[in-house]
């Protein structure tokens, strides 16, 4: 089963958040040269996927989607051999409506004839986008899409990408692997007025709107707050806040960066292994917040054999002093019944240094930088 297919969240990469609509052949046979000479498809970004302007402005006579002639000369299958030679899966993007987001040919009343498509040019995921869906039911649409894309006995990883719009977590699981929670994500790391292009969202808000829908997610379904934007333009502490949360948040973790070009601090970031270890733990429990006040959030997840991850991110734009008294919070998983051990002591791993912090049996007293982040795994077993 397709799900059996993403037991922890998915990872990868994806064109629209630095490319929008200018991709081209030699720029995803460079992503994929990339992914590999940089580390990054041995740290688990294993989906190179192209997003929305692949497509020539219409279809041909028989009805089949074609790949835009000027972009990719030699067409899609040409395209997937070569990111699956590279060992790296490859996916492409449609839209429920009848035309994509950038108005290309969308997909509704060619599903099947698309599916066929796409299963013969050897995709592994679908991007399936929400524009221009005017009197369209979601569920239904997806469904379809669905049941075209199983129907070619090829297993597709099926990304909904319905912004949140009609509760897509209420009726995604079953349909397809991960959905989106909200409409698009922007290189703002916290703004109130979501200051940007018409329909994005900041970081911060991004992850103010993913508490509640915690239960949803899990392994072979999760929760999508969109792509990241690490790499693209935030501060270096933003970038790791960014990420931090969104490893914590059991995400989906789909590079939005030119990895062709990444400062040595944008791969660090991105392949920091023990943070992806947090993301990609087997539990494949969504995080929790378990403390937002004064402009300093605090988040745990619950992790295999007893484990847990931390993170104190400081959303103000000035430092903020903090002390943790771990004997004092009562930390506990109601969905998951899990809660943090009081009768016993865990050994505290610094995730961005890789040291030693420590235990729990101390208060933490901590200084975090300006839209910063702290973040720790706790483990009662020796590091
Ligand atoms: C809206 C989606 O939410 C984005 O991620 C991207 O796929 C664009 N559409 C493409 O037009």
């Amino acid at each position: 089963k397709v799900e059996d297919l993403v037991p922890t969240p998915p990872m990868g990469w994806n064109s629209w958040n630095t490319f929008h609509t200018n991709i081209d052949e030699k720029m995803v046979m460079e992503t994929a040269d990339a992914l590999v000479s940089s580390g990054m498809r041995d740290a688990g970004y294993v989906y190179l996927v192209l997003d929305d302007g692949w497509m020539a402005m219409e279809r041909d006579r028989e009805g089949n989607l074609v790949p835009d002639p000027k972009k990719f000369p030699r067409g899609m299958k040409f395209v997937a051999d070569y990111v699956h030679s590279k060992g790296l899966k490859f996916g492409m993007y449609n839209c429920a409506g009848t035309l994509t987001c950038q108005k290309y040919p969308g997909t509704r009343g060619y599903e099947y004839q698309d599916a066929r498509n796409y299963a013969s040019w050897d995709i592994d995921f679908l991007k399936y986008d929400w524009c221009n869906t005017a009197g369209i039911n979601a569920k239904e649409a997806y469904t379809t899409m669905s049941d075209a894309l199983q129907k070619t006995g090829k297993p597709i990883l099926f990304s909904i990408c319905e912004w949140g719009v009609n509760k897509p977590w209420e009726w995604g699981k079953g349909v397809g692997q991960l959905w989106r929670t909200t409409e698009d994500i922007y290189q703002i790391f916290d703004s109130v007025h979501d200051e940007g292009t018409w329909n994005s969202l900041s970081v911060m808000h991004i992850a103010d709107l993913q508490s509640n829908l915690r239960k949803y997610s899990g392994p072979g379904h999760w929760n999508d707050p969109d792509m990241l934007e690490v790499g693209n333009g935030m501060t270096y502490n933003e970038d790791k806040a960014h990420f931090a949360l969104w490893s914590i948040m059991a995400s989906p973790l789909i590079a939005g960066n030119d990895v062709r070009k990444m400062t040595k601090e944008t791969i660090e970031i991105l392949t920091n292994k023990e943070i992806l270890a947090v993301n990609q733990d087997p539990l494949g429990i969504q995080g929790f917040r378990y403390l937002d006040k004064d402009g300093l959030q605090v988040w745990f997840k619950p992790l295999k054999n007893g484990d847990w991850a931390v993170c104190f991110v400081n959303r103000n734009t000035l430092a903020k002093t903090i002390s943790f008294d771990w004997s004092k919070e009562k930390i506990v998983d109601e969905i998951y019944a899990h809660s943090l051990d009081k009768n016993s002591t865990y050994n505290l791993l610094d995730l961005w240094s890789k040291k030693n912090a420590g235990t729990t049996a101390k208060e933490l007293k901590a200084t975090i930088e300006p839209h910063g982040v702290l973040m720790y795994r706790l483990s009662k077993s020796a590091l």
